[in-house]
């Protein structure tokens, strides 16, 4: 499709802030960019005489020009219609023609609505401020009761009439909630993107004013990598590409990811996580680790001969401190797909737009930006209000449109979602649908400390002169592992680097003796938290499948003969007698430590 609108040239000397919109009021309006999910969604709400329709994006050209092309396509939408633009400067108007003077108060055009005999979309452009907002600001009383008397009119008219607002940010007053329907408006293709790339190369060439030496494919990942933004984003990164060092060369990729990265930022609701870790780094949690292995490439087409669904995603839950987040960036990291963090916290307390409206950007964002990684870290800090909530029901909502997302979402956005806390988390977030699997990540076994082990000392200690009198072998890993029964992965660490510490403090190499003081020193969390933890495991051993495999496990009590009496000739208790740790003095203690949790099921 071709796009009229001038390219960006990028001219001598280095603009900043960035240059103005091309896009101004004497440039012709952008061509309505393919987007069939949104024009049929549309199209089908107008056709079925929904009256008011919210569409809230900052892409109003691109907004408008979509609605126009709509409006205008028998095939969409049966009866063209003609499109009214009201805005506070010029009231409403069609074809860029002036409205009449009167209409720029609001009460008056919708006046117009009302009285206005033939088929027509009106587009109210910000009305969201006569509707009130977040900050306090009040509704203007005689505006909205006009829209809602307007509702049965737009309903019974002879020829269909609707009322498109169109806003960058969504606020609906309560009296209008249940007769506004939120349209959400999908962020530009690679296609789109790709078009403005193209067209900005194209201008720049000619002009000669950039060394361009891109090839095709490193054009198009380029745009790949602009994806996720609003046009007018993606240019501003290109052109800031492109000025840096008057050139655009494959070498632009990280300028252009930066962009991307500060502008999801700025949304302040996703991050993009740059993260090293793979699944090498993770100790232990194989079973989940051959699950994952077998949904790895199942984004790309290939995929779609076994008609194969894309898939949803996975629930992590577990101990704290077991490697849960550690998993969820190594996802990325394995998978190459790119990690968006969502930060649920701020869907609801953000500073930033309304609690809804976060939720459909972070939606929006993640689904353009796919295939990808969405993680959610700690999913219960969010959800676990809902129902009993005294917002309005805002939370049981924001909760709704997440559920219905997972339930339909088709794009590939692997959803990799962690929580500690089960008790929150409520039912309907577990029923089958939502995630592919729930897993249970729990203390780790004898056999994956051995290997969390092995994993952090020859990383810390990868110098062999800080090395005394041990060697980095299993007979050290396994006699470690050995003596830290109960201990949790973060805690194993920790005994590595207070080890570290210490030897460093008196400037010698590292003694086991040093481990295993640091052992003796930490009161794990299985003895702090025994109460916590045999909770969790009690919730687990019905709902979630045990990230570690049962090869793994051996020699641990199983889920549902979990006997206090096993702590007699368990690991446990051989491993406190070992490290002489607290662990032996609390019975208790030694039974959470002696069994694991989670339903066996092996990949
Ligand atoms: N299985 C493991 N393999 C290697 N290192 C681990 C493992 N589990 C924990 N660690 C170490 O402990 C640190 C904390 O782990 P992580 O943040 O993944 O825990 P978590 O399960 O997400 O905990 P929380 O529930 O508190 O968020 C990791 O950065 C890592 O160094
Ligand atoms: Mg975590």
């Amino acid at each position: 499709m071709p796009r009229p609108a001038a390219a960006r040239q990028i001219p001598r000397s280095i603009r900043s802030p960035p240059a103005p919109r091309l896009t101004g009021p004497t440039a012709p309006p952008p061509a309505a960019t393919r987007m069939p999910e949104f024009q049929t969604q549309c199209a089908n709400l107008l056709k079925a005489r929904f009256p008011l329709l919210y569409l809230s994006t900052w892409e109003e050209e691109r907004a408008l020009a979509a609605i126009r092309a709509i409006a205008q396509d028998p095939a969409l939408i049966k009866t063209p219609r003609t499109v009214y633009v009201w805005k506070q400067t010029t009231g409403l108007s069609a074809d860029g023609r002036p409205g009449r003077e009167e209409t720029r108060a609001p009460v008056k055009a919708l006046e117009v609505v009302e009285q206005t005999d033939e088929p027509a979309l009106f587009v109210f452009l910000d009305f969201h401020a006569f509707f009130g907002g977040p900050g306090g600001r009040a509704a203007d009383p005689a505006v909205v009761r006009k829209v809602r008397d307007l509702v049965p009119a737009l309903k019974n008219a002879r020829s269909p009439k609707n009322v498109i607002f169109l806003s960058p940010t969504l606020v609906i007053p309560p009296e209008l909630q249940k007769d506004v329907t939120i349209l959400d408006f999908d962020l530009p293709t690679f296609e789109d993107i790709k078009q403005v790339l193209d067209a900005m190369i194209a201008a720049n060439r000619q002009s000669g004013r950039i060394a361009i030496e891109l090839a095709d494919e490193d054009a198009e990942r380029l745009a790949k990598a602009a994806t996720g933004l609003t046009l007018q984003e993606a240019e501003n990164a290109f052109a800031r590409a492109m000025v840096q060092d008057g050139r655009l060369d494959a070498g632009d990729l990280e300028v252009v990811l930066e962009e991307k990265r500060q502008t999801i930022k700025k949304s302040g609701i996703l991050e993009f996580v740059s993260s090293d870790v793979d699944m090498a780094s993770v100790g232990g949690l194989e079973n989940l680790k051959r699950w994952l292995k077998r949904r790895d490439k199942s984004w790309l087409d290939a995929a779609r001969r076994y008609a194969l669904p894309a898939p949803k995603g996975v629930l992590i839950t577990g101990v704290p401190g077991c490697g849960k987040s550690l998993l969820a960036k190594a996802v990325s990291a394995s998978w190459g797909l790119p990690l968006l963090r969502l930060d649920i916290g701020k869907i609801f307390h953000g500073l930033i737009g309304s609690s809804e409206e976060n939720m459909r950007t972070a939606i929006r964002t993640a689904e353009a930006i796919a295939p990808c990684i969405l993680w959610i870290d700690e999913i219960e800090k969010g959800f676990s209000a809902v129902g009993g909530g005294n917002d309005g029901g805002t939370s049981t909502r924001i909760f709704g449109t997440f559920l219905t997302w997972m339930q339909e979402k088709q794009a590939p956005v692997f959803v990799v979602a962690t929580a500690n806390n089960i008790d929150g988390l409520p039912p309907e977030l577990l029923r089958k649908g939502r995630f592919d699997e729930i897993f249970f990540v729990d203390l780790p076994t004898r056999a994956e400390r051995v290997q969390i082990f092995r994993l952090h000392m020859t990383r810390r200690l990868a110098d062999a002169t800080l090395i005394d009198g041990f060697a980095l072998d299993d007979a050290t890993f396994s006699a470690l592992a050995a003596a830290t029964e109960g201990f949790i992965g973060a805690e194993i660490e920790q005994i590595v680097i207070s080890a570290l510490f210490e030897a460093y403090f008196e400037d010698r190499a590292v003694r086991l003796d040093d481990l295993l003081h640091a052992v003796q020193n930490t009161v794990p969390l299985a003895v702090t938290q025994s109460e916590q933890i045999r909770a969790i495991r009690d919730w687990a051993n019905v709902r979630a499948v045990a990230a570690t495999p049962r090869e793994h496990r051996e020699g641990y009590a199983e889920p549902a003969a979990a006997p206090a009496s096993a702590a007699a000739t368990s690991p446990a208790s051989a491993a406190a007698a070992l490290a002489g740790a607290d662990v032996s003095a609390d019975p208790s203690a030694v039974d959470v430590a002696s069994a694991r949790g989670g339903r066996t099921v092996d990949f």
